[in-house]
């Protein structure tokens, strides 16, 4: 499917469209139950979910524009786990305590910057990097808390995740400081070369000589195949030689992709739709090692992230898996000496407040943090917003 060109500018707020309505097909049919369906609808109603005719008639980016409407600012959580898992991004006492408090971005009272893609000039001595498909910056201001020498480029294709990523105090605080620390735009991050919101950001790069970084935090998962390749090449594209290219997304085995599987809500080829009509897949290990071609990138890291979180109230245990890889970009060594994440929490205290299992493996049960509370329609039953994340 091809997607929608956006319109220019930011966005206006968005009217939240509850109109959806069940879509869930029936597995044993039972007389209607009017009581029932009733119950069903709103419940529906509240969850954001779309019928297929309501879902086919909106483009992928008005579906997230209604999702961010509807769930807001901190739907996703702050993803504070970054630090551990980038510490190549972080300074010595972080990289030594990376849990440690940092600060949020505060104003110094300068004056108001212009918020436009800043210069070569204005960003020579910065570590710049671009989150794409950044959400409301839940990746994004962990990252700038941490390390007062990174530049974050901010990029959603929803015009309404980066109002209301703009929204927030510390968008607005760095905007009134000598430093600046972030630029958010609209874009599509699959768009084809040559796209005018990509211009600047383009001459950006060059005149870097090349980003130093670049995240990609469940985002590819939400796009369809062909324009996951797309985006790939966008990052080639921007990287500088050597650059660091982060990677986490859903995994093959997920709990989510087993109930998605269980409600057949997948076209077969591993694209899968929630209810609300965003996408969703889940990676092996293989196919993220096949999306980033050895011909453009180097890899440094590619590793199953798994974790079991359980809801002791309903007594369920979720089982959850994520695929996290680092990628340099090929031409030169890597910009940042190559780092595992930290040794996991979960022989930590902390983590095993936070319900980790008390597991030695570095891998499985280890509180990676991986906190992606989007488990489309498996929420609310899993309850899985409250357990999850390390706030
Ligand atoms: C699961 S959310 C993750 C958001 C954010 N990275 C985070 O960590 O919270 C996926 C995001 O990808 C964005 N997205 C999906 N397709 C995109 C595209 N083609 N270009 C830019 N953003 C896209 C969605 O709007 C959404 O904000």
């Amino acid at each position: 499917m091809q997607l929608p060109i956006l319109p220019t500018g930011d966005a206006a707020p968005l009217p939240v469209d509850l109109t959806g309505g069940a879509d869930v097909p029936h597995k044993h049919a039972s007389p209607p139950n009017p009581r029932k369906q009733k119950r069903d609808r709103s419940r529906s109603k509240r969850r954001g979910k779309l019928t297929q005719a309501q879902r086919d008639a909106l483009g992928l980016d008005e579906r997230w524009d209604r999702f961010y409407a509807q769930k807001g600012v901190r739907f996703y959580k702050d993803r504070h786990w970054l630090r551990r898992e980038l510490l190549e991004l972080m300074p010595p006492a972080v990289r030594d305590d990376p849990m440690r408090w940092c600060a949020p971005l505060a104003s110094d009272g300068t004056g108001v910057a212009v918020d436009v893609v800043p210069s070569g000039g204005e960003l020579a001595r910065m570590t710049v990097g671009l989150e794409a498909g950044c959400g409301c910056g839940s990746a994004a201001f962990p990252l700038l808390r941490a390390n007062d020498d990174v530049f974050v480029l901010a990029t959603d294709f929803s015009a309404e995740a980066i109002r209301l990523l703009k929204s927030r105090d510390e968008y607005e605080n760095q905007l009134s400081s000598s430093t600046r620390r972030i630029h958010a735009w609209v874009s599509d991050v699959a768009a084809p070369p040559g796209d005018a919101r990509w211009a600047a950001v383009e001459a950006l790069a060059d005149a870097l000589g090349g980003l130093h970084f670049l995240t990609f935090v469940f985002v590819l998962s939400a796009l369809e195949a062909e324009q996951m390749v797309a985006a790939v090449r966008r990052a080639a594209r921007l990287l500088r030689p050597g650059g660091l290219l982060f990677f986490r997304d859903y995994g093959a085995g997920d709990l989510a992709q087993r109930r998605l599987d269980d409600r057949g809500q997948t076209d077969g080829a591993g694209t899968y739709e929630r209810g609300e009509g965003t996408l969703a897949r889940y990676f092996s290990l293989e196919e993220v090692g096949d999306l980033f071609p050895a011909a453009l990138f180097d890899r440094v890291e590619l590793r199953h992230v798994e974790r079991d979180i359980t809801n002791r109230a309903q007594g369920v245990t979720m089982n959850r898996r994520w695929v996290q890889a680092k990628f340099a970009r090929k031409g030169a060594p890597p910009c940042f000496e190559p780092c595992a994440g930290a040794p996991p929490l979960a022989e930590t205290g902390a983590a095993r407040r936070r319900g980790a299992p008390r597991s030695s493996s570095p891998v499985r049960g280890a509180d990676d943090g991986g906190d992606d509370a989007h488990c489309g329609d498996l929420a609310p039953e899993c309850g899985c917003f409250a357990s999850l994340g390390f706030d």
